[in-house]
């Protein structure tokens, strides 16, 4: 009964590794028997997917069909399951507990569902707010993207699913996807756009890698040796297998030789009709096939998955701990931009509350791939109608209401945004909001001084023509299932906001650091490149790293989030510890409520031998505080905190000297400096 008792706690709270991560050498001999055993026809077969989302099983040999899911915020494909709040919204809050539990209740999810690998996390970074995906993403800063797909990967694959980082890589823009390559500088990508697919190969042991439909300096990604051989698999060790996005193949040769080990959907490319001449002709050699089957079937068999049946019928479809965990990441996602004291909102008979906006009573989700159907879900109408009789509430789903009911309201909230038709894959989206959005924000400010917006997108919009008018902004992204309840108790007082800004919020789309590069009129001409360049002429400059060194102002800075309470920070302190140092110091909660503080710490160079960004993110820690109350916090900065990436020796480097330690509230507001010596 004790054992029971235990084993259900550890499901529970996601710390019982249902199988190993890492292949071992006994994975590896048992994948090599089996490969050997098939014919050349199976072994071809093996390696295009069918039916959509699976991988053939192969009756005769004991090897099960694999069912795949999309991915991100929730367990899609055929099935209504819990809707997690989105990508960037995980990133929003700052909290690496969060992050994981959320991989594990969508690891429980996939389990109730017979499903076996999950295709997510999504973790391109945010270079501008037009991407269509960003929403399904983590943010502009690799270390902060970093942690929150390590987190994820390692929650989802404790519970026996295994994960899928996409779109690897350099899949910054949804415009026009197929035919864009992106261009970019070996140090660029190796600081801004590789760390993130590299953590989740070799600190979360990722079993799987989706890679994009662009080009990266002129050849597809699916077909990429330098990006797949010479990268993930030589330089970081990756032992699981990559699978291309669905059709983004383009020659079966490109396919072979770049390292694609799995065609998805079905093998349009590496097909028997194409690949048998080859071997035939002896371009193509059985063990090039080989290779592939056997990474694809060694990943399979560390997860158990030839061993066990991946239906877990323990586990509800309607799993209370993913629903319980999902309203806690919509609690600590949002992220008070503005509040000039109209927030929280009063109680009381007669203070009306107004209620109106297109996304007022409506679930919002990004779409594509990335949308998912709940069982359950609560509109932010109905968050607030569950906040009992204090909080009279008056809804305006369409249409608005009139000047004087406006002007008699206690506070008018205006719930915009954009939603699954217009923020997703394969578009762009507009940097200002659908249409006539800003203009029921303006016309609530005629009439009212307390105008509260809720905004729902994956990451900056264009807020010029009412930001200063307003009295509140609350950003919700695309917050889930649970979303309308977690943002009404924000806006009534009972949650505290905590989340944080994964990326910058610029004033004009012109402020952009990538603006001039990210479509790429200039570049493709200049170079005069067959197929159509996105040249990322920015460097190492995007986000605040280039808001930065241009001397631009933001509306709201990366890190930047409100709180209803106030934090003071003092007595910093730096202690030598492993190879790196610990920074630490105290938070005070010095207001009236309870809350949590993200502490954000930034590295910079003192003298660099190369261009650096002034500061960058290399520690994060968010810490519960009551109020009246202090805590000292530590936040360890190993060695590679320290370091860049050289070109001449291809590798991470240390250029010895003084560091400037940065502890801050938000990249524009640090508290504390320190400086060390490495
Ligand atoms: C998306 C992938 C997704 C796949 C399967 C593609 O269009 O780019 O992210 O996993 O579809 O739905």
């Amino acid at each position: 009964m004790k054992k029971l008792i235990l084993l259900v706690a550890a499901i529970a709270l996601g710390t019982f590794a249902l199988s190993a991560q890492s292949i071992t050498k006994e994975d590896k001999d048992r994948a090599k028997a089996l490969v050997e055993k098939m014919t050349l026809e199976e072994k071809i077969d093996y390696i295009g997917g069918f039916d959509g989302f699976y991988i053939r099983g192969i009756e005769r040999l004991g090897i099960p069909q694999i069912r795949m899911a999309d991915g991100p915020q929730g367990v899609r494909n055929n099935t209504k399951s819990t809707l997690f709040a989105c990508g960037v919204a995980s990133a929003a809050t700052w909290n690496e507990e969060a992050m994981k539990e959320m991989g594990v209740g969508l690891g429980q999810d996939a389990r109730a569902r017979g499903v076996h690998i999950l295709l997510g996390p999504g973790v391109n970074i945010y270079r501008s707010p037009l991407c269509g995906r960003n929403f399904e993403y983590m943010g502009e800063d690799p270390y902060l993207a970093a942690r929150a797909a390590v987190n994820y990967i390692k929650g989802v694959q404790s519970q026996g699913v295994m994960a899928t980082i996409k779109h690897f890589a350099l899949n910054n823009q949804e415009y026009d996807r197929h035919h864009v390559s992106s261009d970019v500088d070996e140090r660029t990508i190796n600081e801004i756009y590789f760390p993130t697919f590299r953590a989740a190969v070799t600190e979360a042991k990722v079993g799987s890698v989706m890679t994009s439909y662009n080009l990266i300096n002129g050849v597809h990604a699916a077909e990429n040796p330098w990006l797949i051989r010479t990268n993930l698999k030589e330089a970081w060790g990756f032992q699981g297998f990559v699978m291309s996005d669905w059709t983004s193949t383009y020659t079966t040769l490109g396919c072979i030789r770049g390292g694609l080990d799995l065609e998805m959907p079905q093998a349009f490319q590496m097909n028997a009709e194409a690949i048998k001449p080859l071997i035939e002709a002896g371009i193509v050699e059985e063990s090039e096939i080989d290779e592939k089957v056997q990474n694809i079937l060694q990943a399979l068999i560390a997860f158990g998955f030839l061993d066990r049946p991946q239906l877990d019928k323990n586990i509800s479809e309607d799993n209370e701990y993913s629903r319980k965990i999902a309203y806690k990441l919509s609690c600590e996602s949002a992220v008070l931009l503005k509040n000039t004291g109209a927030l929280p909102l009063k109680s009381g008979k007669k203070n009306t509350i107004v209620l109106m906006g297109p996304n007022a009573d409506v679930i919002p989700c990004g779409g594509g791939s990335g949308r998912v159907d709940p069982i359950h879900s609560t509109s932010l109408a109905e968050g607030m109608k569950s906040l009992g009789k204090n909080y009279v509430t008056k809804l305006y789903k369409d249409g608005k209401p009139d000047a004087n009911t406006l002007k008699k309201a206690a506070a008018v909230i205006v719930s915009v945004g954009f939603d699954k038709t217009c923020e997703k894959e394969n578009s762009d989206r507009t940097f200002t909001l659908p249409a006539g959005q800003d203009e029921l924000i303006e016309y609530a400010c005629q009439h009212s001084d307390k105008v509260i917006v809720v905004i729902y997108a994956g990451g900056a919009i264009d807020m010029s023509r009412w930001q200063d008018k307003v009295s509140a902004i609350l950003m919700g992204w695309y917050p889930g299932q649970e979303g309308g309840q977690a943002i009404a108790n924000i806006l009534a007082g009972k949650v505290n906001p905590s989340g944080k800004l994964p990326m910058t919020f610029e004033k004009t789309l012109e402020d952009n650091p990538t603006y001039r590069f990210y479509y790429p009129v200039e570049a493709r001409t200049k170079r005069g490149m067959s197929c159509k360049t996105a040249f990322y002429g920015e460097g190492l400059f995007v986000g605040y790293r280039g808001y930065e060194r241009n001397g631009v102002e933001p509306a709201y800075p990366f890190g930047h989030g409100l709180s209803y309470t106030s934090f003071e920070y003092m007595a910093s302190n730096t202690i030598k510890s492993g190879d790196g140092y610990d920074v630490v110091f105290t938070v005070m909660n010095t207001g009236k409520y309870d809350g949590a503080e993200v502490s954000e710490i930034y590295v910079g160079e003192k003298n660099p031998c190369v261009v650096r960004p002034a500061k960058e993110l290399k520690g994060f820690a968010k810490t519960f505080i009551p109020k009246g109350k202090a805590a000292k916090v530590t936040v360890h900065l190993p060695k590679s905190a320290f370091e860049y990436y050289d070109v001449k020796s291809h590798s991470w480097t240390l250029n010895p000297g003084y560091f400037t330690i940065y502890i801050g509230s938000s990249s524009a507001d640090i508290r504390l400096t320190e400086e060390v010596l490495m």
